[in-house]
């Protein structure tokens, strides 16, 4: 049997933050749909931020309402505050991912208070979970925003990322998740980083959140594989970015992610003929939008086996 990765389609959240068109709610669960028949299996669905902040996710509630209805996938939601996991918890959702930055200045800027006042709110989030009795039943996840780099204060200290993960973990978070939200990292630092967050994480599990901006996106994939990592964010398409990060670009793509990591012997459970399908469809609704991605323009090579079928 192969050893399974999960790949986790951000493409509803990251995705659609930045691009012109606001899909409709039932756009988004037909996404979700299509792709959960191409056999992934984690989404994050949809943002729980208010509509003034970004308008593509008014809808949050009745889009993880719809996406918890959708048998056999597990839908997260991003948070960016106590008042956001509310939301999610009143909507029912088993798995929330809480977004700090280790950047000061990206923080500020993201989520208008300081990275200590978001940890603080994260201990406020668990104590919530906590007290409604949920604690069996949802899960919060805590990532890392800009923990490779910052385009708006540049350098990011490796030791700061590694004492928030500690933190994180001492608090409660089911998984820590490192992002690199702007597209600077590279192998050598992932491997480093995500070893050091290893050693003091104890035995919580670790995500990857990279974004393909400089090109080193599945190059870093492989580095944080090499490491020990098994899941990982990724966008159809490549779409995503973050709107309040200069210079902030797509997603790795989830095609060509799932292509990299069938290709390593991991098991995705995620068919990638089906993936490109979805992802026709999907370009119909977002005109004027990049479409990126390797595998769906040049098809899959005749000596690709899918891991699945061991
Ligand atoms: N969902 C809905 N409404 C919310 C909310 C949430 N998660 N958080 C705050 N609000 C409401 C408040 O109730 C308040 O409403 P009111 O004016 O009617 O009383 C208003 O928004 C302002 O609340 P406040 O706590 O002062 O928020 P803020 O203006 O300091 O903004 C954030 C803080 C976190 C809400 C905002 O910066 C944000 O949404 N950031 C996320 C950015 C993002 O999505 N980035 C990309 C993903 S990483
Ligand atoms: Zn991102």
């Amino acid at each position: 049997m192969a050893e399974t990765a999960q790949v986790r389609e951000v493409g509803p959240r990251d995705g659609i933050q930045m691009v012109k068109t606001i899909l409709s709610a039932e756009q988004k669960l037909a996404w979700i749909r299509k792709e959960a028949a191409a056999g992934v299996r984690h989404f994050e669905a949809t943002s729980f931020v208010p509509p003034h902040v970004i308008a593509q996710f008014a809808d949050a509630a009745e889009v993880a309402r719809g996406a918890l209805a959708i048998e056999g996938i597990e839908a997260a939601v991003l948070v960016p505050n106590l008042k956001g996991a509310q939301r999610a918890f009143d909507a029912g959702v088993p798995k929330v991912n809480y977004v700090l930055s280790a950047s000061e200045a990206h923080n500020m800027a993201n989520v208008r208070r300081t990275t200590d006042e978001s940890i603080a709110d994260f201990r406020r989030i668990i104590a919530e979970r906590n007290a409604r009795g949920l604690k069996d039943r949802v899960k919060v996840n805590a990532a890392i925003a800009t923990a490779f780099g910052c385009t708006i204060q540049g350098e990011v200290p490796e030791k700061r990322v590694v004492a928030i993960a500690e933190t994180l973990a001492a608090a409660g978070a089911d998984e820590i998740s490192l992002a690199d939200t702007v597209g600077y990292a590279n192998p050598a630092q992932v491997r480093r980083l995500f070893a050091a967050v290893a050693e003091v994480a104890g035995g919580v599990p670790l995500a990857a959140h990279f974004h393909d901006t400089r090109g080193l996106g599945l190059a870093n994939v492989s580095a944080a594989v090499d490491v020990g990592v098994r899941r990982f964010d990724a966008s159809l398409a490549g779409l995503g970015g973050c709107p309040f990060a200069p210079g902030a670009t797509g997603n790795i793509n989830t095609e060509d992610c799932v292509f990299l990591l069938e290709s390593l012997g991991f098991d995705t459970g995620i068919d990638i003929e089906k993936l490109i399908a979805v992802r026709a469809e999907v370009e119909a609704w977002l005109p004027g939008e990049r479409f990126f991605g390797m595998v769906a323009r040049a098809g899959l090579p005749k000596t690709f086996r899918r891991k699945a079928a061991a």
